[in-house]
């Protein structure tokens, strides 16, 4: 079909078996998006040296460590929701540009795991050393003057907000067009300040003497749920021109799975194997983190049970004996599987709310990536 001599998208469809030039471009980058956000950040990520080390040569070599840190790893969860946000609600143009602005994604999340670690003063991270400790023991080794953990802390805060600024300029020099940029901007503003409000939940949780599971899945949804799941689909759908209907849906998928996704986080951060997690394990009891583990630990009528989960919980010299005992118990309290019921229940609506009888109807194959992406956010080992 025609419409005034330019053919349609159906046309193209039906002519060419292998789709329009777009259609072609978003399959080859479907074919490895992972991969493809990584090439992309590493092309972005080049493009801003130059100016760094206009200021100082030192200056690029320390965002050379965050381009590594950005570089070397993850799993790439939110550009890859917001790329089938944008599939779900019938994005096809300009793949190129759309794979650009989700990468984003990622330099949000570098700003949030740079600074996250600073703040619950974690060692590793995807394996490796934080970016804090490694800059500390930078200065250490070097004998400068002043204080190593000060100078550690000082540049992961201003990496980290390297990192949240150029997230910003990857986002807005895209070439998304200025249309559909605008219509994302509620998901990217409101997607900052949820993850910055979550997080200030999180370390409010340590010091409060509100421990109720109600604030503890609150502090899920806001710290992981709203900048991993929900508002990537959302600014992803958004980008394409999604209905209300569309978005809600999508954003009901996002806060269920990512509340899931931060509950198998928590069961991670305590039974998980740190050589596959790249991160340490006890971390969360060492750090007094209201986790939901914690918090239904401290809605038990078992008082003497629950005591040895309290033992370690804020105790900064666990050692692997206490973590072992804590691990003991919140098992046998059940609160391990009342965790897991509740990963599998937020699951379950997660997938009700794209595929269920009341979903609207999804670009293919968004639906099916939508539920593969459920089972990797809440059934994985790292
Ligand atoms: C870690 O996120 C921080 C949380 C919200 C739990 P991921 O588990 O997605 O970390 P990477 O990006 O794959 O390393
Ligand atoms: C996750 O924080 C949320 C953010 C990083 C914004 P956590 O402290 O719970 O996550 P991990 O376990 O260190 O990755
Ligand atoms: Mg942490
Ligand atoms: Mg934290």
């Amino acid at each position: 079909m025609t419409l005034g001599g330019v053919s349609t998208r159906a046309d193209h469809g039906a002519h060419d078996p292998f789709g329009s030039p777009a259609e072609q471009g978003g399959r080859a980058i479907e074919h490895d998006l992972p991969g493809a956000v990584t090439a992309d950040l590493a092309d972005y990520l080049a493009g801003r040296r130059a100016e760094c080390a206009d200021i100082a040569e030192e200056y690029a070599g320390a965002v050379d460590d965050l381009t590594r840190f950005v570089l070397a790893g993850g799993k790439r969860l939110r550009p890859t929701f917001a790329w089938w946000g944008w599939r779900a609600a019938g994005g096809l143009d300009d793949p190129s540009a759309v794979l650009r602005a989700v990468s984003a994604l990622e330099l949000i999340q570098a700003c949030a795991l740079v600074h996250d670690d600073l703040i619950d003063d974690s060692a590793t991270r995807r394996g490796e050393p934080t970016v804090h400790a490694r800059w500390a023991s930078r200065h250490a080794g070097a004998a400068w003057t002043g204080d190593p953990t000060r100078f550690g802390a000082a540049v992961a805060i201003l990496l980290g907000d390297v990192a949240l600024a150029w997230a910003d300029d990857m986002l807005h020099e895209s070439g998304v067009d200025p249309v559909a940029l605008a219509r994302a901007r509620p998901a990217w503003q409101a997607m900052r300040t949820e993850v910055l409000g979550g997080q200030f939940l999180d370390v409010q949780g340590h010091a409060s003497s509100d421990s109720s599971p109600e604030t503890a899945l609150r502090i899920s949804r806001y710290k992981t749920a709203a900048y991993t799941v929900e508002r990537p689909l959302h600014l992803g759908a958004a980008i394409a021109g999604a209905d209300d209907t569309t978005i809600a849906a999508l954003r009901r998928y996002g806060t269920d799975l990512g509340i899931a996704f931060q509950l198998r986080d928590d069961m991670l951060g305590v039974f998980g194997d740190p050589a596959v997690t790249g991160k340490p394990a006890g971390d969360d009891l060492r750090e007094g983190k209201l986790t939901l583990l914690v918090a239904l630990t401290r809605a038990h009528p078992d008082r003497t049970t629950a005591a040895v989960v309290e033992r370690a919980v804020g105790n900064p010299h666990l050692d692997a004996e206490g973590v072992a005992a804590a691990r003991e118990a919140l098992v046998s309290l059940g609160v391990v599987d009342d965790v897991e019921r509740r990963i599998t229940e937020l699951t379950a609506s997660a997938l009700d709310a794209v595929r269920g009888a009341d979903a609207p109807v999804l670009a293919v194959p968004a639906p099916d990536r939508l539920a593969d992406l459920a089972v990797a956010a809440t059934r994985r080992a790292r």
